[in-house]
Order: C-alpha cells, then sequence, then structure tokens
C-alpha cells in the first residue's frame, strides 16, 4: 500500500531501516551497492514491515569518509546512480509504502566542495576562508596548530595548507579527517546554503533527514584550547547552546511542507542534553545512544528505558531505540562478548573473544525486547539477517579513514559494512548480478547460512523472526500507545506490559525462568518448552485479562 500522507504523526512509532548505500545491493555489478540495487531490493523492505528508510549520505562525494564527505549536496554520487535515479527512488518507495529519510552533514563538506576550494585559492583574510575556520599557526613559524582540539579520528583537528603563492600558510579545522573541513556555522552564507539544501530535497519528496554529528555545528567564539579551560568548563565544540537556533529554522522549513517530514539528529549527548534538542519546535527525534551502549545486563538496560522514556515524556517526544549501525560493531557480536558494550572507555573493541551463538542468540531477544519498547526503531541494515561484525578483513583492503588517523589503534569501522549476503549459491551471495565485479569487501565465507533466500520462510531464521515482531507492531493496538508498565519479575528479568493485552519478558540470566500467566505466545525469540523462558530469551504474550 502506497504512503498515505494524510498520516502526519508516521514517525512516532515508526520503524526505520538503515541503509547504508554501499554495501546493501549492488544493481550495476561494479561491486558497490547503488540507487538501481536498492530499488530492485525495495519488495525485500516492504515486506519486511518496516516503514522508512534511512540512506546513509548518497550525495556526489570524493568518499574519503564513505560519503560523509560531500562535495555537492544537490546531486548524487556517480558511484550510486543520478538524481532521476534518486527521484525515482522516492516515488518507488512511496509507492511501496516506504517513506525515505536522508543523511544531511552539515558540520563539514568534502575538501573538494568548490566553497573549500575557493577558499583555499583566495587566501587568508578573504570572505571565502571565512565560511570554514581557517587560523595562523602557533609558534614562530606557525607550524604549531592554532589549538589542541582533537579529531574524533584520532590525531589532531587541524591540518595546514599550502597557501597560493607556494608558503606554508594557515591551518583549518576539521573535527573528523584532513578531508573533512568544518563550516563556520556563523556565517549567514552556510546557513543559508543548508536551509536551501534542506528545500532542495524535501521539494523532491524526501520525508526526512538523519542530521549528522548534530550537536558540533556551532564552536565556541575564538576557538579556546581545552587546556586553557576550567576543568568543569563545557566543551568548546560540542553541544554549543546556539545550535538550537538552527534547528528552530529548520523545524520551520520542514513543517511548511504537508505530509509529516522529520528530523532525527546523530547526539552523542547526555540525557538532559537531548531533552533540549527535541522541544516541540527544534528536531523530532534523535537517536538514543545510551541503549546502543549498554551491555546486555537487565539491570543497566532496565535503567536506560526509564531514564529514557522519562526524557522524552518531558518534552512530548517518542523515544528511539537503535541496536547497531555503520559506526558500531555489530550487536551479534557485541552481545557475544564476555564484556558487551561496543566501546571501553571511548576505545572500539577488536577482537575480544567472542561467542558468537550465544551473540545470535542473546541478538534474537533484544531485537524482541526492542520492538516492544514505546517510540521508534531503527534497524540497521543486515541486523535482520543476524550477520556479526567481519573482524577478519585484511587491513589493506579495509577503507575507513580512522583506521590510517588513529595510526592503527583502531581498526575502524569497516566490519559492520561489509555487503549484505542475498543469495546463498549465487556468486558474491547475489550481492550484484552473477557476472559482475566482486563486493567492495569480502563477505565471509559462512554468511551462507545468513543469506536473505535461505533465511525466507524458514521459521527459526533471523529474517522471520524480525518479519513476525514488525508484522504484530501494525496488528497490536497495545504497542501503538506510549505506555509501559514494568510487572514484577524475578532477578535478571525484565517484565513489562504495554496496554491492556500485550506483555513482554525477557530472561538475561542463566537458568530458565517461569513464563508469567497468559492467554498465549505471539512470538519467542526461542522455542518455549514446559513453560519456561529459556537463559537469554524474550517472548511477547497476550496477556490474561485482569491479571
Ligand atoms: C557520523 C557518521 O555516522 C560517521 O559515519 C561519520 O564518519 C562521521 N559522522 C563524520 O561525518
Amino acid at each position: 500500500m502506497p504512503v498515505n500522507a494524510s498520516e502526519t504523526a508516521w514517525w512516532r512509532d515508526a520503524v526505520v531501516y538503515q541503509v547504508y548505500p554501499r554495501s546493501f545491493a549492488d544493481g550495476t555489478g561494479d561491486g558497490v551497492g547503488d540507487l538501481p540495487g536498492l530499488l530492485a531490493r525495495l519488495p525485500y523492505l516492504a515486506a519486511l514491515g518496516v516503514d522508512a528508510i534511512w540512506l546513509s549520505p548518497w550525495y556526489r562525494s570524493p568518499m574519503a569518509d564513505a560519503g560523509y564527505d560531500v562535495a555537492d549536496y544537490r546531486d548524487i554520487d556517480p558511484l550510486f546512480g543520478t538524481l532521476s535515479d534518486a527521484t525515482a527512488l522516492v516515488e518507488a518507495a512511496h509507492e511501496s509504502g516506504l517513506r525515505v529519510i536522508v543523511d544531511i552533514v552539515p558540520n563539514h563538506c568534502s575538501d573538494q566542495h568548490p566553497w573549500f576550494r575557493a577558499a583555499l585559492a583566495a587566501g587568508p583574510g578573504s570572505p571565502e576562508r571565512a565560511l570554514f575556520h581557517f587560523r595562523p599557526g602557533l609558534g614562530p613559524d606557525g607550524a604549531q596548530p592554532p589549538n589542541d582540539w582533537p579529531s574524533s579520528f584520532g590525531g589532531c583537528a587541524w591540518e595546514r595548507v599550502t597557501e597560493p603563492d607556494g608558503t606554508p600558510g594557515e591551518w583549518y579545522l576539521h573535527l573528523f579527517s584532513e578531508a573533512q573541513p568544518d563550516f563556520n556555522w556563523d556565517r549567514p552564507e552556510v546557513r543559508g546554503e543548508f536551509e536551501s539544501v534542506l528545500r532542495f530535497w524535501l521539494d523532491r519528496g524526501v520525508d526526512g533527514f538523519r542530521i549528522d554529528v548534530a550537536n558540533l555545528l556551532i564552536k565556541q567564539e575564538g576557538l579556546p584550547a581545552r587546556a586553557s579551560l576550567p576543568p568543569d568548563a563545557p566543551s568548546p565544540y560540542e553541544d554549543r547552546p546556539e545550535v538550537h537556533e538552527i534547528y528552530r529554522a529548520w523545524r520551520r522549513i520542514a513543517d511548511s511542507y504537508p505530509g509529516g517530514r522529520i528530523f532525527v539528529g546523530e547526539l552523542w549527548v547526555g540525557r538532559e542534553s537531548l531533552r533540549r534538542y527535541l522541544r516541540p519546535d527544534e528536531l523530532h527525534t534523535g537517536f538514543n545512544f545510551p541503549y546502543l551502549q549498554a551491555p546486555w545486563q537487565a539491570e543497566q538496560l532496565r535503567a536506560i528505558i526509564d531514564g529514557t522514556l522519562e526524557t522524552h515524556a518531558t518534552v512530548g517526544a517518542p523515544a528511539t531505540w537503535v541496536l547497531g549501525n555503520h559506526d558500531v560493531t555489530r550487536v551479534v557480536t557485541r552481545y557475544g562478548r564476555v564484556e558487551s558494550s561496543w566501546a571501553l572507555d571511548g576505545v572500539r573493541v577488536h577482537n575480544a573473544p567472542v561467542d558468537l551463538e550465544l551473540g545470535a542468540r542473546r541478538a534474537r531477544a533484544a531485537a524482541l525486547l526492542y520492538l516492544a519498547l514505546p517510540g521508534c526503531a531503527y534497524v540497521y541494515q543486515g541486523e535482520e539477517l543476524g550477520l556479526w561484525e567481519v573482524e577478519d578483513l585484511p587491513p589493506e583492503l579495509r577503507q575507513d579513514p580512522t583506521l590510517r588517523q588513529s595510526g592503527g589503534a583502531d581498526l575502524g569501522r569497516d566490519g559492520c559494512r561489509v555487503p549484505l549476503p542475498w543469495e546463498a549459491d549465487a556468486p558474491g551471495f547475489g550481492f550484484g548480478p552473477d557476472e559482475g565485479a566482486a563486493p567492495w569487501l569480502p563477505q565471509p565465507p559462512a554468511w551462507k547460512t545468513r543469506a536473505a533466500d535461505v533465511q525466507d520462510g524458514d521459521p527459526e531464521s533471523m529474517l522471520e523472526l524480525y518479519r513476525a515482531a514488525l508484522r504484530l507492531r501494525k496488528t497490536e493496538d497495545s504497542l501503538r500507545g506510549s505506555d509501559l508498565t514494568w510487572l514484577e519479575s524475578a532477578d535478571q528479568v525484565l517484565f513489562f506490559g504495554r496496554g491492556e493485552e500485550f506483555a513482554c519478558v525477557v530472561n538475561f540470566g542463566p537458568e530458565p525462568v517461569p513464563l508469567p500467566a497468559h492467554d498465549a505466545v505471539l512470538v519467542s525469540s526461542a522455542p518455549i518448552a514446559d513453560g519456561l523462558l529459556a537463559a537469554d530469551t524474550a517472548v511477547w504474550l497476550r496477556r490474561r485479562a485482569a491479571e
């Protein structure tokens, strides 16, 4: 059924599927996923039962950071297709009942963006340079970076340029790779440009935007060194209060379009801050990263669920629930580790011992847990197939700039970006046409058992579990509201009701526990025997009336 444009509140309880375009499906046979590939697989997504897709960047880009380095915000990269492929995709998605959210990357662009090239050419003090953060270096010959800010990818956040006359010159700020110069959001030209870019895509029918690093746009006046600030001072480049004006202006633009156009912010901020971004005149939703970061542990997850719901209730925004994305270790691998957080003390965990069978069992239970919570849920491509992190990629094939920039300390994010397996018996597991090039990253041979076609119709598969849960999310009225009531349960068990009739029980402990009284089992992540819920298993129940 086509999208119903009169359902303007669709986003309050939507399930959004993240498409990482280069790894979803290759329609042209060059080994890289693209829009024709995605178009051909839309029926799969519609049948999965999701409400919307979010596409990681599809814009023209030199791909220094897999498209998060944009050279033209109004065009599609030839690797993925053309602008008319994009508009055809939006139309076809709408016809299939899927809304389309696109990534917008406002903090930085590519060093190949015409504005940055013009800034390099124009030289110090020029209005072109004022659109970025250029500064002279420190020290007698300016050879030291202007301050001590670090890049998120490792190393320093400044790069020195060679001036048009060939001399070593100013430095520019890049909170990510040096191929991603940060815009200066104090300049009205930058604000005007992004408002125009939003309209460009809204005019082409997109239903919303995922805002890349939404909390980083504004930098503290004077770009003070961190070392010069008191230890408890707020960060000079994160979560600055002036950023909210930007989103208020964006919200007014989205609201001027029909059909419920929305924003979801990538916001690595604490709960109190998150609340501010989600005020009724700002962003509709923001990613709930504490949930994604938490280990597989009942008490911690319960505390996060409570905190999340309380925080969101104060501003009337729906919560979002996320198990993975293109930046973090896949959930099967995370939950298969003794210490199941994806990063410890801010450092990504690589190649720690993992029990993939345990991880898969927990990921199945985790799917039923997060899909039963009130609000929106995000599914990162391949989660519905039970894919794990590919940790043994040869270093020379890895492409994430993090590897180089961290000096090898962080292997990077390629392991969660490996192309999807569609057909067990086709070359490249059917990622592209049979006669096409091999997928851009090699898939583990063991993914044969994870291919979509072998899972299709197998009632024990992850794919069928997701399909069943997503079907029930649509038919169970109790899952629609914003309520959640904790019910009494044993230690290491989460048991909550939604509405009068629905309950979810998850056993995190090592021993089976008796199922609470119920009228029917709607779906379970593992077989239920003798009325017992086994370890690392979740179940959705029809509650007994008058309980
Ligand atoms: C967050 C994106 O999710 C990540 O993939 C990217 O590298 C950085 N922002 C920089 O744009």
